[in-house]
């Protein structure tokens, strides 16, 4: 745009002319190098992620929570009092997750960037309820069953708080009641359970968990990151599944992404409170000092409105009867999936309860051997590693509404991997992992087999120096 006092300065004007074609010319730049960036990661929409992906394939959803991202990209949820649109936001939203999860009047809630922040948040809420009454010298426990997500053992990390493990049923991967009872000890501040759990997708018995907690005073977070938004509309369509909102007395609190199965763009959680006074307890306020209130609600102070904006437009489009349809897209998919692998051996690690699930072969060699063949041929699915007592080395598998597209071409690569046998590729892993693991580990990042470097480094290294090992590569690969 060429200012109008230019007009008749010549010299002035081709100077501006001169600067807008440069500019154009480093905007090109940028854009082409970004989508250079781009070609990195795997194409969302190509249907062959089945981890850490929650696609519809749905061009109208992407494109309403596009603009949505565009129109508050910049605006800041800091002070909600100066950007309205956060607070709107985040009633809207938190109003639609209460009702999913059958919450009263009572049931308050905050929008978090992601389902490991709701879990801190609810953790902090039990810590500091403990700590009011009993004070800050001893360490307050939280009682989680081994299929935790590790939100709650970096919770724990970050709040000076302590987790108890409890073993889960071998057969169902659900969280033993008993062996929870008998870790509620004097310091038990929370019980944590999955619906559902990340590793089997199995639901954790959250009613009687959450009797055996009621009766001794202890509150129940119940992580549903992934089932909150999927659960409520798969019993819908005829599912019978383990009870685990507002209607189980004895639960508290309550996280579930909506950027998981809400399918809204990353950067959006919510976490329920069963009384407004326990989200109070997570709020930080500092009136005191010299600058603006400083009232958060959240870890972050400054945050783009962006996430909850693009939230709020794709439950606004999708609305109860657009879940409902992307529901029976997923247990379509899910269907047909399970179903055939079965048919090929495959076995299920646990109850199908939900649409996340984990299948193992009777051979552990033969998983491995087919996660390599699967991942050469483009498909993106989790390796997961052998524990003792627990679980074989099994593949994961995050079933969304776009994998009903796919799920015969996946099906028919799944036939041809567990015949083709171990891949070249897959003998230079092995010799690589078994030969020299901290050279292995430092090839992860570049590997296109890296799951199966992953899983079979953390089969063989003790977790300690396998978590030293992995603080060093991140370190290393963050440096310029
Ligand atoms: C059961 C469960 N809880 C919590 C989380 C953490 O969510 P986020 O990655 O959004 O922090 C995940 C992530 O996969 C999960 O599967």
């Amino acid at each position: 745009m060429i200012p109008p006092f230019c007009i008749g300065d010549k010299r002035y004007f081709l100077d501006i002319l001169r600067e807008a074609v440069l500019m154009d010319q480093v905007l090109e730049e940028v854009v082409e190098a970004l989508r250079k960036v781009k070609e990195l990661e795997p194409d969302l929409s190509s249907g062959r992620l089945f981890i850490h992906s929650y696609e519809t394939g749905n061009d109208e959803l992407r494109a309403i929570a596009l603009e949505a991202y565009k129109l508050f990209y910049n605006s800041n949820a800091l002070n909600p009092l100066v950007f309205r649109s956060a607070l709107y936001f985040e009633r809207e939203v938190v109003g639609f997750s209460r009702e999913l999860m059958s919450g009263g009047e009572d049931v308050v809630g905050t929008l978090t960037y992601g389902g490991t922040e709701s879990i801190v948040l609810a953790a902090l809420a039990a810590r500091e309820a403990f700590r009011r009454a009993k004070g800050s010298s001893v360490v307050p426990e939280i009682v989680a069953p081994v299929t935790a997500h590790p939100a709650i053992r970096k919770a724990a990390w970050l709040l000076g708080m302590k987790v108890v493990e409890t073993p889960v049923d071998p057969s169902t991967k659900k969280a033993d009641v008993e062996a929870v009872k008998e870790a509620l000890g004097p310091n038990a501040v929370l019980v944590y359970v999955s619906a559902p759990n990340y590793p089997f997708g199995t639901i954790d018995p959250v009613r009687a968990v959450a009797e055996a907690a009621s009766d001794k005073g202890v509150p129940v977070h119940v992580d549903a990151c992934i089932g909150g938004f999927i659960l409520p509309f798969m019993e819908r369509l005829g599912y019978t599944l383990e009870p685990f909102d507002f209607r189980v007395d004895g639960v508290t609190s309550i996280s579930l992404d909506v950027h998981k199965y809400g399918y809204s763009p990353k950067g959006a959680s919510v976490v329920l409170f069963r009384n407004p006074e326990m989200k109070k307890r997570t709020i930080f306020v500092d009136v005191a000092w010299p600058g603006y209130p400083f009232i958060n609600t959240t870890i972050l102070s400054s945050r783009s409105v962006a996430p909850m904006a693009a939230a709020w437009a794709t439950i606004k489009y999708l609305g109860f009867e657009g879940y409902l349809d992307m529901a029976r897209k997923v247990v379509d998919a899910l269907r047909e999936i399970t179903e055939s692998l079965r048919k090929l051996g495959f076995k299920l690690s646990g109850p199908l309860e939900s649409p996340v699930i984990s299948l193992y072969l009777d051979e552990d060699e033969r998983i491995i051997e087919f996660h390599a063949n699967m991942s050469l041929k483009g498909w993106i699915i989790g390796l997961q590693p052998r524990v003792k007592g627990l679980a074989s080395y099994n593949v994961h598998l995050t079933i969304s509404p776009i994998h009903r597209r796919v799920a015969k071409t996946f099906i028919e690569d799944a036939r041809k991997s567990l015949e083709e046998g171990a891949p070249r590729e897959l003998k230079e892993v092995y010799e690589i992992v078994f030969k020299d693991p901290l050279k292995a580990a430092k090839g992860v990042v570049e590997a296109r087999l890296a799951s199966i470097v992953i899983a079979l480094l953390l089969s063989m290294i003790p977790p300690g120096e396998a978590a030293e090992m992995a603080k060093e590569l991140v370190v290393e690969v963050s440096r310029r």
